[in-house]
């Protein structure tokens, strides 16, 4: 595959499904989450290989605070877990991490916010791949925290031109382009809060499979069907 060819620089998934792939399995939600690490790995190196240069995935949304105390508990210990673990690999392989969301809440252990500051210094001179991990990520206090920190630095009457031209430069992430190719797994098809904005011309696909079963076979056929489309932007 030919990913500049086919104009596919950035995939965005939401991998969803890890609780009931475990409940399936007579297991807890919990393991289904660890399930889901192999999957996430899997994809990343199916990115390095196929020359994809950003790669965003929903780990955590502003929302998912909601879950059982133990739930949540498990999510940031996870993470943390899974950062230490695997970043040297991936920082080998010439990954650059980044984090999307809202990373100053205190919601969020201190533990989890040194080790994503870390990791995002260590990597920062990486070029193969931007990974994006949304963590803590709502797309709505995405943008009102944007508007808020548009409005503090501008403070003045601006035209609409000047905020189109400018906005993205408060959203967390200025220079992360908005993705080609969105993928949710698990049979849900919403955006559940996920990059509002950044989607608004993005090609959308929804596999059944659960995120711990996804894998190559899986990317290579959305690759396959994202090639097909056109994309036409409003013009005809
Ligand atoms: C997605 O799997 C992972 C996170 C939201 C962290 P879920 O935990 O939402 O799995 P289901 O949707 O309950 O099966
Ligand atoms: C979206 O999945 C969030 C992540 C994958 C991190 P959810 O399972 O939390 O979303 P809903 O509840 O189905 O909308
Ligand atoms: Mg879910």
């Amino acid at each position: 595959m030919d990913s500049k060819k086919i104009n596919l620089n950035h995939i965005a998934i939401i991998m969803d499904g890890n609780g009931r792939w475990a409940q399936d399995k007579g297991l807890e939600r919990t393991q289904g989450h660890a399930a889901g690490e192999l999957s996430l790995s899997r994809t990343i190196h199916w990115a390095l290989e196929n020359n994809i240069k950003w790669l965003t995935v929903y780990a955590f949304s502003t929302e998912n605070w909601m879950r059982s105390s133990d739930e949540v508990e498990f999510l940031m210990f996870f993470n943390r877990d899974l950062l230490t673990r695997r970043r040297d690999e991936f920082n080998k392989l010439g990954v650059r991490f980044h984090f999307l969301g809202d990373l100053e809440d205190n919601k969020i252990p201190n533990e989890n916010k040194v080790l994503m500051l870390e990791t995002e210094k260590i990597t920062s001179s990486n070029t193969e791949l931007n990974l994006v991990f949304a963590f803590n990520y709502g797309s709505k206090t995405e943008i009102h925290s944007s508007v808020q920190k548009f409005i503090d630095a501008n403070k003045v009457n601006v035209g609409i031109e000047f905020i189109e031209s400018e906005f993205r430069n408060y959203m967390y992430i200025p220079n992360m382009p908005d993705p080609d190719l969105l993928i949710r797994t698990a049979g849900e098809q919403r955006l559940s809060n996920f990059l509002l904005y950044q989607l608004s011309y993005t090609e959308l696909m929804f596999f059944e499979t659960l995120w711990p079963e996804f894998g190559d076979k899986e990317l290579n056929q959305a690759v396959e069907e994202f090639s097909k489309r056109k994309r036409t932007y409003g013009k005809a």
